[in-house]
């Protein structure tokens, strides 16, 4: 099922989601939900308090850039539990990214290249990898959604200010998007 998104404002976007245990309740049709927003707002990732549900689920599909990473082709990520070290010789790179809760908005945002991710997989099976490159970014990018913070929480205090309009319109349910969204106020 296609669920609406829940923009910026809304107070599920700003809570830490916690830890799940296999008797998460729902858990498979979460996950599901959450590839058929996704796919249907054409996003690369999705973090479960973007549906509404502050649990540690996050779904990732960057296949669609293999065209320039053929590194990516295959990579789809359920994350269970998802916690994220970052490793120390990790450079800073700056890319431009968006996101599902804040239409309209795109910003460079300087991230570490080089990440560690231990996760669980949906039938609870331990994981951890190495990532680097895009993928460790998008991986950074929804985990913070799990932390309850948001990438423009990563803009200098100028560039916060220049899309400031930007944010308050998103808050007041102004938004023009072609798939369903929630506001906090509308
Ligand atoms: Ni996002």
């Amino acid at each position: 099922m296609i669920l609406p998104i829940y923009l910026y404002g809304h107070p599920v976007l700003r809570k830490q989601s916690p830890d799940i245990t296999p008797d998460f309740p729902g858990l498979k049709e979460l996950v599901e939900n959450m590839k058929a927003t996704m796919y249907a707002s054409d996003g690369i990732g999705i973090a479960a308090p973007q549906v509404g549900v502050n649990a540690r689920v996050v779904y990732i599909d960057v296949s669609v850039f293999s065209d320039t990473f053929p590194e990516l082709a295959d990579s789809k990520y359920v994350l269970i539990n998802p916690h994220i070290e970052v490793l120390d010789d990790g450079e800073k790179c700056s890319r431009e990214e968006g996101c599902l809760s804040l239409p309209g908005i795109h910003e460079p945002v300087s991230r570490i290249e080089k990440i560690r991710i231990k996760y669980l997989d949906e039938e609870f099976n331990p994981h951890e990898e190495v990532i680097s490159g895009y993928l460790a970014r998008v991986m950074q990018h929804e985990c913070d959604h799990l932390d309850a913070v948001l990438f423009i929480d990563h803009l200098s205090p100028i560039r916060k200010q220049l899309i400031k309009g930007k944010l308050n319109n998103i808050i007041k349910g102004k938004v023009s998007c072609d798939y369903r969204t929630k506001g906090y106020k509308k």
